[in-house]
């Protein structure tokens, strides 16, 4: 949740622009203040500062106010805090400092046993200035040092006595040309450079200076350091701290800072969710073979016979990524015949589920690869014995590495906080993956050449959608705005279902208004109670086999002088002309299973337009982060 950055370099000068920039690019993860410390002259210097980088952190003004020395110095960290323990303010935000100010503290994660570590060190004579978890960091340190430890082996002893999860980073003035790292359960990882280290939450902070990178497990820790004029780094673990480990560094290549930029857009959720078009096609790319009718999923061909002889598919996920396993259920059973169960990972982690190890297999989807939730949740499945795999979008992430395999979403980078460009790369991989399935149980290579070549045909029926719903959808979401609607919801049948619900998501996380989403024919069973002159329904209702009864139930909700915005295709919307309905309308397609693809492109625009017409910051909505890294 919370971001964080580290420099050190061999090549004395003003870090405070790097440092600044690394921490705006950080800012999409989530931020409610923000901190950096510097080692300069000797000295540690720090500022703090409610609000993002971008907004508080000119580099000129920053410059003056800390009084950098003219040769510039070699040390720096850096932060954006995410509020958990304690409200936003200049006191809560990092970098955390001991009693003495010569220990300087970056965090990310949360520490259980704060509570119990900040009273023991106050009987000590330590004293708070925060209400923060991560202020007891510094604090130990310093009695640590106090009790004769070096400041590696006070940091180190610290960590291991910290229960929750941590990404830590410190500089020391009794220690000036060394910047520490630790890592339990929070990512971290240093990007490569000839004459600089530079530390960091996520790559994406590293990105404009490097594409190498170092990223450390649990339990591991990092010694950056300048001596005799060059930068080098030692990593060993927290309990063997001086056997060194030789780690392989990675390359980004999935990403470019062309993708950390609005290009012609004016926000980067619209940017995203422009892009899906062009994101289906980079995710179905290479992955099935047309003569033979196959979804070819390279990251799964170790564990061909797993999947084949899988009586039941078990997914865990988070929001966003948990309503596109939804679909991904209602897809793998309707075609493979394969009986899915969708957990949410933070009931799953928690849930005595009885299932079969032996013949179920587990996948997590996650766009971040990070979510706190779904890691713990595939470890608790390796540990009771299932078989883990993974959709996950950022490549080298957490739960990327931690599934025994898996396959990459390919979405790209996606800085909006409102997914969207994620799910429907997602939803592509379970297409693929749903005939994967289908084929190794009986399903022709007909059938499975006819799905993947309406597969191919999805990126131009997205655009089509995208430019034929745009407008409408814009003016209705200006025109509901002013309206002062009460309450919202999102209604479909079926596969339709989950699109409802991840439409009603992306509404509440734009627009702060409280939206709901149920099974359309639900209605009667209470939430028609809410309907009024005040309630807007939102209908997915393509016209299938189900048109004529979804008919009727909209016209319970118009008898009841509901407000309906009705999405459906070009056979729905003549069929419906004569009801007084909003309607957006979206291509006809002959496969019934294809339509969430499409259909949840005009609400993702709704939600976005319905966020602009009441101000809104849509690609960094309130309270929201990027990576839920914590429980
Ligand atoms: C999506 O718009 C949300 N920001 C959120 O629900 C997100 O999908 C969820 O936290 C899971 O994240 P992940 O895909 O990175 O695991």
């Amino acid at each position: 949740m919370c971001g964080i950055v580290g420099i050190i370099t061999n090549e004395k000068r003003n870090l405070l622009p790097e440092i600044i920039s690394s921490l705006k690019n950080l800012e999409y993860r989530g931020y409610d203040s923000t901190g950096i410390a510097i080692l300069d002259d000797g000295q540690l210097k720090r500022v703090r500062r409610i609000g993002a980088p971008s907004d508080v952190f000119p580099p000129k003004e920053i410059t003056e106010e800390l009084r950098v020395s003219e040769e510039g110095f070699l040390i720096a960290i850096g932060h954006n805090r995410w509020a958990t323990h304690g409200k936003p303010s200049k006191e809560n935000a990092h970098p955390h400092f001991d009693c003495g100010g010569n220990i300087a503290v970056v965090h990310n994660g949360t520490i259980l046993n704060h509570e119990d570590l900040r009273k023991e060190l106050i009987t000590l004579g330590h004293t708070f200035l925060s209400t923060t978890d991560t202020e007891v960091i510094p604090h130990m340190i310093e009695q640590k040092i106090k009790e004769g430890l070096s400041i590696k082996d006070a940091f180190l002893d610290t960590a291991s006595s910290l229960e929750g999860s941590f990404g830590l980073a410190i500089i020391s003035t009794d220690d000036p040309n060394r910047l520490l790292l630790v890592k339990h359960g929070s990512p971290l990882l240093f990007g490569v450079l000839k004459n600089t280290l530079i530390a960091a939450s996520s790559t994406n902070a590293i990105l404009a200076y490097t594409n190498t990178f170092i990223s450390l497990s649990d339990g591991e820790y990092a010694d950056l350091s300048v001596e005799e004029g060059s930068v080098s780094y030692k990593i060993g673990t927290i309990l063997d701290r001086e056997e060194f480990i030789k780690k392989e560094a990675t390359i980004i290549t999935d990403r470019s800072l062309e993708d950390m930029s609005k290009g012609d857009y004016e926000s980067f959720m619209k940017k995203e969710i422009h892009e899906q078009p062009s994101v289906f096609r980079t995710t179905l790319l290479g992955r099935f073979n047309e003569e033979t009718g196959d979804a070819v999923l390279g990251g799964l061909i170790d564990y061909e016979d797993v999947l084949r002889n899988a009586k039941q598919i078990l997914t865990v996920a988070c929001g966003t990524a948990h309503n596109a396993s939804m679909v991904g259920g209602a897809l793998i059973e309707a075609l493979a015949g394969v009986p899915v169960r969708n957990e949410i990972a933070s009931e799953f982690r928690y849930k005595k589920i009885p299932l079969n190890t032996a013949d179920t297999v587990l996948f997590a989807i996650s766009q971040s690869g990070e979510t706190a939730d779904t890691l713990e949740s595939v470890k608790e499945a390796k540990r009771k014995g299932f078989k883990t795999f993974g959709i996950v979008n950022v490549v080298g992430s957490a739960i990327a590495e931690e599934v025994d395999a898996g396959v990459y979403a390919r979405a790209g980078f996606e800085i909006g906080v409102a997914s969207t460009k994620a799910f429907t790369a997602q939803l592509a991989v379970f297409y693929l993956l749903a005939i994967k399935l289908a084929r190794e149980r009986g399903m022709t290579a007909q059938k499975g050449r006819g799905l993947l070549l309406e597969l191919e045909e999805i990126p131009s029926l997205m655009s089509t959608t995208i430019e034929n719903t745009e407008d409408v959808v814009r003016e209705l979401a200006l025109r509901y705005a002013k309206q002062n609607i009460r309450t919202i919801n999102f209604l479909g049948r079926g596969i339709h279902v989950p699109i409802g619900i991840e439409a009603a998501l992306k509404f509440k996380e734009l627009t702060y208004l409280e939206a709901g989403s149920y099974p359309l024919g639900e209605l009667k069973h209470g939430p028609i109670a809410v309907i009024d002159k005040d309630a807007l329904s939102v209908v997915i209702m393509p016209h299938d086999e189900l048109f004529a009864l979804n008919k009727n139930l909209l016209e319970q909700i118009l008898s009841k002088n509901g407000s309906v915005i009705v999405a459906t295709d070009e056979v729905g919307a003549k069929n419906l002309s004569e009801q007084d309905v909003d309607i957006i309308i979206i291509p006809t397609l002959k496969n019934t299973l294809l339509y969430p693809l499409i259909e949840i492109l005009p609400l993702q625009l709704f939600a976005y337009y319905y966020a602009i017409a009441l101000g809104n910051n849509v690609d960094k909505p309130r309270n929201l982060a990027k990576s839920v890294t914590v429980e």
